[in-house]
């Protein structure tokens, strides 16, 4: 494991964690890093973190470093559509309620990703979006008002906050189109019969039935700069949602970025600016799901270029009160859907593959610290 010299990390072995103990994992548990990310952020904003089921199960270092540093959890894949109910009418809690006793176990609030998607839906949707064969446009309403309340009724108590819909935005579209042009045509969208926009009302409506004390949200990539045009038409979305009285709480920016393929974005896009499109209609916003891609190798310049993001986007969100949550897409760069998407990228995450931490972590230790009470 790097050895970390920062006069910021008090390094101290934390027996408690038992790696390996289970015959699975490392064996050698990652030494605690002080003050730990938690600790800074209590009372600021909710500092979480992605979990693949996987190592959550195997791995006893990966657990002890997300014990550790974070308060928040949400589930990568576990409580998605295709995940959570494989066949028609047959859910499968097992990896999502694991997920949820981990995060029980440790205090942690537990967000929800997600409950629909155009992606993931197991048997109702092909991979294009297209519906399968064995499902008609007609059966889509029952469909979808059965798994929204399914899901949500048994973590009703359990799951704070819910991403209901996830990524309804087309990408790359011109301005001056109305709320039902700017959504995706596929899955829900393209086949729901009562149209393109009013299964999103639906599925918060349903959830917000199944637990009322859930926030939901609406989430989405590529949002979180204010001359993005999609921003705009996230905007229009959650304004005509809020119009029309659908119980819509919060919007989360998904943040998956890439120095090396769009510079500072969001940083030099008015971020706070953007933040406050939102919240200033009373919308919570949180930071979902954040990685910052590094071009391979991952030279000390490109590390120190992805802490100054990190530090920035978090000394943004602390800046503004209603931006309560602040995750990124995973802990540690041995378990990132970057590696096996995007060519030649990686090293995304505030942690490496041993759970030691990077100038990343850092930056979001030294935003915290910087932030007032
Ligand atoms: O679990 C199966 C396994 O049984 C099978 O053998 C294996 C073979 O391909 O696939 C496994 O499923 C994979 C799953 O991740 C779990 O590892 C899927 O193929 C793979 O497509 C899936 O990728 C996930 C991706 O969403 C799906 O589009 C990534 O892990 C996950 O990080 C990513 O997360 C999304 C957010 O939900 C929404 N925002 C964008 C973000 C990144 O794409």
């Amino acid at each position: 494991m790097r050895s970390l010299r920062s006069p910021l990390l008090a390094l101290l072995v934390l027996a408690a964690c038992g790696g390996g103990s289970d015959g699975s994992g490392p064996t050698v548990p990652p030494p605690s890093l002080t003050p730990t990310l938690r600790s800074l952020a209590e009372d600021k904003l909710l500092i979480g973190t992605a979990v693949a089921i996987a190592p959550l199960r195997e791995d006893a270092a990966y657990r002890a470093r997300i014990a550790e540093q974070f308060n928040a959890i949400v589930a990568e894949n576990a409580m998605k559509f295709g995940p959570l109910q494989p066949s028609r009418g047959t859910f499968f809690w097992d990896d999502a309620d694991e997920i949820v006793a981990f995060g029980q176990e440790h205090g942690m609030t537990i967000r929800g990703h997600t409950l629909l998607w155009h992606n993931q839906s197991g048997w109702v949707f092909e991979r294009n979006g297209d519906l399968q064969p064995d499902v008609t446009a007609a059966e889509l309403p029952a469909i979808l008002e059965n798994h929204v309340t399914t899901v949500v009724s048994r973590y009703r108590g359990k799951i704070a906050q819910w991403d209901v819909v996830n990524e309804a935005i087309a990408d790359g579209l011109g301005a001056g189109l109305s709320v039902e042009g700017s959504l995706r045509n596929a899955a829900w969208a393209k086949y729901y019969p009562a149209g393109k926009y009013q299964w999103i009302a639906d599925a918060f409506r349903y959830a917000h039935a199944a637990d009322p004390d859930a926030k939901l949200f609406y989430n989405d990539y590529g949002i979180e700069g204010s001359s993005s045009q999609k921003a705009a038409y996230a905007l229009a979305l959650v304004q005509k949602l809020l119009a029309d009285g659908v119980p819509v709480h919060g919007v989360g920016l998904q943040m998956h970025l890439s120095p090396d393929q769009y510079g500072d974005w969001p940083l030099n896009d008015d971020f706070p600016g953007l933040l406050r499109k939102f919240t200033d209609l009373g919308l919570e916003v949180h930071v979902t799901e954040l990685d910052v891609r590094l071009q391979l190798p991952a030279t000390a310049a490109k590390l120190e270029k992805q802490k100054e993001i990190y530090q920035g986007l978090l000394a943004a969100s602390l800046a503004n009160p209603k931006v309560t949550a602040f995750l990124t897409w995973g802990l540690d760069d041995g378990h990132s859907w970057i590696d096996g998407t995007y060519a030649g990228y990686g090293a995304a995450l505030p942690f490496d593959a041993s759970y030691a931490p990077k100038p990343a972590f850092l930056g979001m230790q030294a935003a915290l610290q910087a932030a007032p009470q």
